[in-house]
């Protein structure tokens, strides 16, 4: 299984970071292909905790390459500042390599992601304001700033006067904001190229010769399906595609070279951010799942809203993403709640019964989810580390989500270790 890519189901934060740890052991090279530091991941490995937002986690790994791809959206701060992060902590960061063709969030685009939230008021998406949709905005109207234009310093300034032209309205406001002065911002980022310069390469070369060569590279999605531009619940989104297809452009390989897709989800539902939730849970259960689950954002620190596993929403991402395997995570949370819930359809408004995600946003604004109720364990299952060693209620509420899918699930994380983890039976 030369090719894997790893992507959320949900609305992100299912973990899995943790999942592309593991499988990042037997890999050569773990590749992110699209998002930027609006992700964010903790290891804990060997007691000690490593937070990410841009460098894969594969770096923990001595000699693995990790690679940013092109359809990734660096912030040449945060990046520099999380090799300095590892460095200092003795972590080998030489297998990094940076796509050339990767576009720069500038610092206008952080300031126009927070004027846009401001002007946008109630209707705010609650984007992490690091800039990524402008930046993405400035890709597609090809004014973007690339990771190449680094290494010269007349193109470099040339194009940020290009991108600042057709912005002058909307960041009138911050006119004499140093960080937007043309001459230091084109200063400040030769100096950032400098730094990155021993890193920036062709990086979907790199890709096809371990490809080629039969060695397991995994691409790793950020963000979710559920946050996905198109498939997503569009305004509420992110603006790149976190699903599989895109690990393909946003590394530069074919669908031919993907043989695997596995799909992480939470045994229950979280989402950061504005925008419709059917599941989602206000009561003790929400409190329950928000306490024991630690749902706070690893990027921005805001709470996460929380509520039951949603059937209907992982189906409809198990589809888009072809997905091959699916990997529960957090399963331990669940433990003390006497039932649980999961949904299996939504019932619109007008009481129109829907079985598949539906495409319209006001159905989905205001769908009611119809649940199916299945007994709860009351055990601590943190250290259970084989199928037989999980309660039947646990097993079963993995079979459900299993058949409802049509998706074996092969790993189920039973706590924040990196060893707290179920390895299934193979599927049949
Ligand atoms: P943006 O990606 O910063 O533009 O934010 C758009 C939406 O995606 C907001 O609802 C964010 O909370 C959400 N989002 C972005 N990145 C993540 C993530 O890594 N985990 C969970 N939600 C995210």
């Amino acid at each position: 299984m030369p090719g894997t890519v790893i992507v959320g189901t949900q609305w992100g934060d299912e973990g899995k970071g943790k999942v592309v740890d593991l499988l990042a052991e037997d890999a050569e090279m773990v590749v992110r292909f699209q998002g930027g530091n609006n992700a964010g991941h903790t290891i804990v490995r060997d007691g000690e905790e490593f937070k990410f937002h841009l460098i894969p986690s594969g770096i923990l790994y001595p000699g693995r390459t990790c690679v940013i791809g092109n359809g990734v959206v660096v912030d040449p701060s945060v990046l520099i500042d999380e090799l300095e992060s590892l460095r200092r902590r003795g972590i080998d960061v030489g297998g990094l390599r940076l796509s050339a063709n990767a576009h720069l969030i500038m610092p206008y685009h952080v300031l126009l992601d927070t004027a846009g939230e401001a002007r946008l008021g109630k209707l705010e998406i609650g984007t992490t304001k690091r800039g990524i949709g402008p930046c993405y905005a400035d890709k597609s109207a090809r004014l973007g700033i690339r990771v190449q234009d680094l290494l010269d310093a007349k193109i470099l300034r040339k194009k940020i006067a290009a991108a600042l032209e057709p912005k002058k309205q909307l960041l009138r406001p911050y006119e004499r904001d140093p960080r937007i002065d043309l001459h230091a911002m084109t200063e400040e980022y030769l100096r950032y190229g400098h730094r990155l310069e021993p890193h920036i390469t062709d990086t979907s070369r790199l890709c096809w010769e371990a490809l080629d060569a039969g060695k397991q590279v995994i691409f790793e999605g950020a963000q979710a399906t559920l946050l996905d531009l198109d498939h997503g619940t569009y305004p509420f989104v992110t603006s790149s595609n976190p699903v599989a297809g895109a690990a393909c452009v946003g590394a530069g390989v074919g669908p031919t070279d993907i043989d695997e897709v596995w799909g992480v989800c939470k045994a229950y539902t979280t989402r950061v951010g504005a925008g419709p939730f059917p599941t989602e849970l206000s009561d003790e259960v929400g409190a329950h799942m928000a306490d024991r689950g630690h749902e706070v954002g690893t990027t921005t620190g805001r709470a996460r809203r929380c509520g039951w596993l949603d059937l209907v929403a992982l189906r409809y991402a198990s589809r888009l993403n072809t997905l091959t395997a699916l990997a529960i995570t957090k399963l331990d949370v669940l433990s003390g709640l006497d039932r649980l819930r999961v949904a299996v359809r939504y019932r619109g408004a007008e009481g129109a019964v829907f079985d598949e995600f539906p495409y319209h946003q006001s159905i989905l604004h205001t769908a009611e989810p119809e649940y199916e109720e299945v007994p709860g364990f009351g055990e601590d299952i943190t250290g259970a580390r084989t199928e037989s060693e999980l309660p039947p209620e646990a097993r079963d509420y993995l079979a459900l989500i299993s058949e409802t899918t049509g998706v074996p699930i092969r790993l189920v994380g039973v706590g924040p270790g990196r060893d707290q983890v179920v390895t299934m039976a193979a599927a049949p």
